[in-house]
């Protein structure tokens, strides 16, 4: 639903890479997300994929040529860069890398980075040593103080069968920076504390007591943060989830772990998003020992956790904003309410968990958005579109 790059207009750069196989992922990617891709390949770049692959990819012709019979082709540098929403690089080789650090424009992906005014990304793949070599690091560094944004390569074996950096960095690692690019700056200068996922509560070496909560919602609150340009911590429960590029992540077990990591940030944290479900009560003590099966019942005694949230309510200084979440599955807007006023936050987004297909562990989710004075019911979707449109109510609550 409602992706980020849908409709928006992306030039792609191929260069003369073996990576260059590996865009065409990219590029199917971004299709599907339904962006508008156009791809350049630089003479090199046809050597290793036929522009056929990245046309069946894109729906789109795949640019070459500077010089076209008609005049529309003779402008085709000039239409590609001046229609672009965002411009990549990906495989950026050593030398292409030279000429757009020193201004070269001698072939079509050049001309095109020159006209454009979008941003511009950068994604070396090259040998080790030729990404070592100090003419490479200093037209990267040169790069980078023209404004383009250059993204790392990975480390790994490469394809001259060298171990080093220079493999094209993956997709997982780069498209939140793209997402950012195409993204209004609203959070720009804020500092963002978000929570995620479970907690676990030991009860001895082998057993825990936790939730269902994946840490999906949590996540993608995390994710549209960073887009927005936010400065973003995670503390995450135990999940599986990857952390979203340009995030910083602080992993924690317990209720009383977490505790203590958003206490140490919360004073200088502008806005604070409890998305994790926090389990209330832990077993009164670990035990050193698995407990034996006909021990359990006598040995399970259990004690309250701190409420976090209600601390932070306690706590709350001008000007910050405190947002919960709340799992219910009955009498969602009296639940709501009373949490809202018992922990002083200034929203809470109340998750139907009596539904299928939304709350726990779900992709989806459906949330009604209470704070001071009104509501919002938010329409069944993914996690990542729920999370942008909390996002833009929380700006909207900032602004006031
Ligand atoms: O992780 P997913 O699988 O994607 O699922 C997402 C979710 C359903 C877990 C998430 O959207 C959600 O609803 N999180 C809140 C879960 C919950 O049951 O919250 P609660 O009603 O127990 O607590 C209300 C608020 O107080 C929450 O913001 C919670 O983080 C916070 N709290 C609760 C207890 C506690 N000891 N400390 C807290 O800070």
């Amino acid at each position: 639903m409602a992706s980020v790059f849908a409709g928006k207009n992306i030039v792609l750069g191929v260069s003369g890479s073996i990576a260059a196989f590996k865009v065409a992922g990219w590029v199917s990617t971004l299709a599907k997300e339904e962006a508008n891709v156009s791809v350049i390949m630089t003479e090199s770049a046809r050597q290793f994929v036929t522009p056929l692959t990245f046309e069946a990819l894109s729906g789109n012709k795949t640019y070459s040529n500077m010089f076209g019979s008609s005049d529309q082709d003779a402008m085709v540098h000039i239409n590609l860069g001046r229609e672009a929403d965002l411009m990549i690089v990906a495989p950026a080789t050593a030398n292409t890398i030279a000429k757009l650090a020193n201004g070269l424009a001698d072939d079509l992906l050049t001309t095109t980075s020159l006209v454009t005014r979008a941003e511009v990304f950068v994604c070396p793949a090259m040998n080790g040593k030729m990404y070592a070599h100090p003419a490479t690091v200093e037209n990267i560094k040169k790069l980078k103080e023209i404004g383009y944004n250059v993204l790392d390569p990975a480390h790994g074996m490469m394809a001259c069968k060298e171990e080093g950096d220079g493999r094209l960095t993956d997709w997982e690692n780069v498209a939140e920076y793209f997402a950012k690019a195409l993204t209004l700056q609203e959070l720009t200068g804020k500092k963002v504390l978000v929570t995620a996922g479970p907690t676990r509560e030991p009860l001895d070496p082998a057993r825990f007591l936790s939730n269902r909560s994946s840490g999906k919602m949590g996540y993608a609150m995390a994710r549209s943060a960073f887009r927005r340009g936010a400065d973003v911590t995670l503390v995450s429960g135990p999940t599986t989830l990857a952390c979203p590029s340009g995030v910083r992540r602080i992993e924690v077990q317990s209720a009383r772990d977490m505790y203590d990591a958003v206490l140490t940030y919360s004073d200088k944290t502008d806005i604070i998003v409890k998305t994790s479900a926090v389990a209330d009560y832990r077993p009164a003590r670990k035990a050193e020992h698995k407990v034996k099966k006909d021990q359990i019942e006598s040995q399970l005694q259990l004690e309250q956790n701190p409420d976090i949230l209600y601390e932070l309510g306690k706590r709350k200084r001008k000007g910050q904003l405190l947002i919960g979440f709340a799992a219910e599955s009955q009498e969602l807007r009296t639940a709501g309410i009373r949490k809202l006023e018992k922990k002083r936050l200034d929203l809470i987004a109340v998750n139907d968990i009596s539904g299928i297909n939304s709350g726990f562990e779900s992709e989806n989710n459906q949330v009604l958005l209470l704070f001071a004075g009104g509501s919002e019911s938010l329409p069944h979707t993914s996690k990542q579109h729920t999370a942008d449109l909390i996002w833009d109510k929380i700006v909207s609550l900032d602004q006031q």
